[in-house]
């Protein structure tokens, strides 16, 4: 895909998922061939007291709260591919988000699917898919108001009809895209996807709509992506759990052995100082059944990044990676004014 405005046609993405779709599995599924990579939900009430700081050891922008932590890390490696999705039920808090990091990102995205409570308590998430004047409302504020493609993402409602209105509504504000999870708002991951809901909002609106929700039963491998889309008749796929669990799913070569997506994930995780609780949580979710395996119950115990690479065999990149990043930071240390 060539660089410059994003769009959402024809493209396989990584879809968002709070602590996986942190910077190193982004970073992971695009080296793999993954043409959009969307950063995990970030609710805009706690983006909105981030400040924005160019990092220059890791040669990364960070998004960081008041207490330090640091809640959205990005790199110019992702700059033309990676979308950002935020929570929110207010317009004005929304924009404020947006426009705060519209320079470093490819495209702002509105979750307006997730079920769980931390999402829907305050009206966002999956919240707004019973209130479509506020979906508008949130939609059109960003539209107008910042310069990169604006989507939403939501998943289906009790009836066809309906499906269809709201994506009609939604395609009139002026969204660039619509990634639709084809499962009611009660349903389970585990429950089969809808894939004549999303076939039904593909032929009624012209953007581009994005088929998700086949990682269990559908996408297992590269080939399933394409099957998954005629499937649905969308434009595009996105996948989450067939990408946490193998995130070579993206890639045309075939699925590569997950010790080695462990390893590559790894790298990442180092040379970009993940938080050692993420890198971890990703890797046990790689490791599925094989987590209490005498890898997986390695992987758990570790309490850091070193002793997480000692666990995969990977001590020598982790010294050589710290090494260098020292250097850096002594350097900008040198430099920065007393
Ligand atoms: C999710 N999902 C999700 N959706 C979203 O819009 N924002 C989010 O932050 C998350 N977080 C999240 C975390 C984890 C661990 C999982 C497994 C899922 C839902 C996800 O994007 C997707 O809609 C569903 O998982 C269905 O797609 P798959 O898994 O069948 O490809």
């Amino acid at each position: 895909m060539a660089a410059g405005r994003l769009t959402f046609r024809n493209i396989t993405a990584l879809a968002p998922m709070v602590r996986v779709g942190t910077l190193p599995m982004r970073l992971l599924a695009l080296d793999y061939g993954a043409d959009v990579v969307y950063c995990e939900e970030l609710i805009d009430i706690k983006m909105a007291q981030c400040r924005r700081t160019v990092n220059e050891v890791l040669d990364t922008v960070d998004f960081v709260a008041p207490d330090d932590r640091v809640m959205f890390r990005t790199c110019r490696k992702e700059k033309d591919r990676v979308v950002f999705q935020m929570g929110t039920a207010d317009p004005d808090r929304a924009l404020a988000v947006a426009r705060l990091v519209e320079k470093d990102v490819a495209a702002i995205d509105v979750n307006m699917g997730c079920p769980k409570e931390y999402s829907t308590k305050g009206g966002m998430g999956a919240a707004l898919l019973s209130n479509p004047d506020k979906i508008e409302a949130i939609l059109r504020k960003l539209v107008s108001g910042v310069s990169v493609p604006v989507t939403c993402k939501i998943r289906i409602l009790p009836t066809l009809e309906e499906t269809v209105a709201l994506a009609q509504r939604i395609e009139k504000v002026g969204v660039a895209a619509i990634a639709v999870h084809g499962r009611f708002k009660d349903e389970r991951p585990r429950h089969p996807v809808h894939c004549d809901y999303i076939q039904a909002v593909a032929q009624a609106v012209s953007i581009p709509v994005i088929a998700n929700g086949g990682s269990l039963d559908l996408v297992k491998t590269y080939e399933d992506i394409e099957e998954f889309r005629r499937a649905t008749g969308a434009a595009s796929v996105m996948l989450a759990r067939a990408a946490m669990w193998n995130a070579s799913v993206f890639s045309s070569q075939g699925l590569l052995p997950v010790e080695r997506v462990m390893e590559e994930y790894l790298k990442y995780a180092i040379r970009y100082d993940n938080h050692a609780f993420n890198t971890k949580y990703c890797l046990c979710q790689m490791l599925r059944d094989k987590v209490e395996s005498p890898l997986g119950k390695q992987v758990q115990a570790a309490q850091t990044n070193a002793e997480i690479s000692e666990a995969l065999g990977l001590q020598e990149f982790y010294r050589q990676t710290e090494e260098k990043l020292q250097t850096r930071r002594e350097a900008v240390q040198s430099s920065s004014p007393p």
